[in-house]
């Protein structure tokens, strides 16, 4: 039976996304799924023993909250390498289930009620709605085209004491473009002694 009570939707103007009706519509025509990154080869079989391994093993119980201690070491070794840049693997690394776990705990964690959120579009979808889940205002700037680059003088003036946050993405979903040493250094300007928090989904 039917219940007769609906329960009432935070976001109700948030509809299905493009990544379901690409997703579907891919299947349904047998067409490659660009939408999302499906890797078009099978995992490393090294990769798969070691989880199998660590199953046998009897690896199946919680991990630390922030995420296995020796997984941790290895992020941090390999930020180091490829980046040169140390963080401290006990407090400064959080293992997460997946790019939107992170995504959410971080601006649920950060951002609050009143806030304005700054963010570029056409973006990944659940920016903007993990923003208004906060009470907190999505303010999308559009990327300029044809090479959908950052106008750091648009997102300049919009700016404002009530800016908490700056959502980046480089390599950008879907364009591809990629940040420039002058996006961060006018990034860096814009942010430096104030306190807008950058949060950058480098998920590519
Ligand atoms: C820019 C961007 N951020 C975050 C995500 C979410 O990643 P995950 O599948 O790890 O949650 C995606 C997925 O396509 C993405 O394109």
């Amino acid at each position: 039976m039917k219940s007769a009570w609906t329960p009432q939707s935070k976001l109700p103007a948030v509809g299905t996304t493009i990544f379901t009706v690409i997703g579907q519509l891919a299947e349904e025509h047998h067409a490659l799924n660009l939408s999302q990154g499906a890797p078009n080869f099978a995992p490393d079989p090294k990769l798969v023993e070691s989880a199998a391994r660590a199953m046998r093993a009897g690896h199946n119980q919680y991990a630390p909250m922030s995420g296995v201690h020796a997984l941790r070491d290895a992020l941090a070794l390999k930020t180091q390498k490829l980046y040169g840049a140390t963080y401290d693997p006990a407090s400064e690394i959080t293992v997460v289930a997946s790019a939107s776990e992170g995504l959410y705990a971080t601006i649920s964690a950060l951002v609050h009620p009143g806030d304005e959120v700054i963010y570029f579009e056409p973006s990944f979808d659940s920016y903007g709605p993990i923003v208004q889940l906060q009470g907190a205002t999505p303010v999308a700037i559009k990327l300029s085209p044809v090479d959908f680059h950052i106008d750091w003088d648009e997102v300049q003036a919009a700016v404002t004491p009530r800016t908490r946050m700056i959502i980046v993405n480089s390599p950008h979903n879907p364009s591809g473009s990629a940040f420039t040493s002058v996006d961060i250094e006018r990034l860096t300007a814009l942010t430096r002694d104030s306190k807008i928090i950058v949060l950058s989904d480098e998920v590519y």
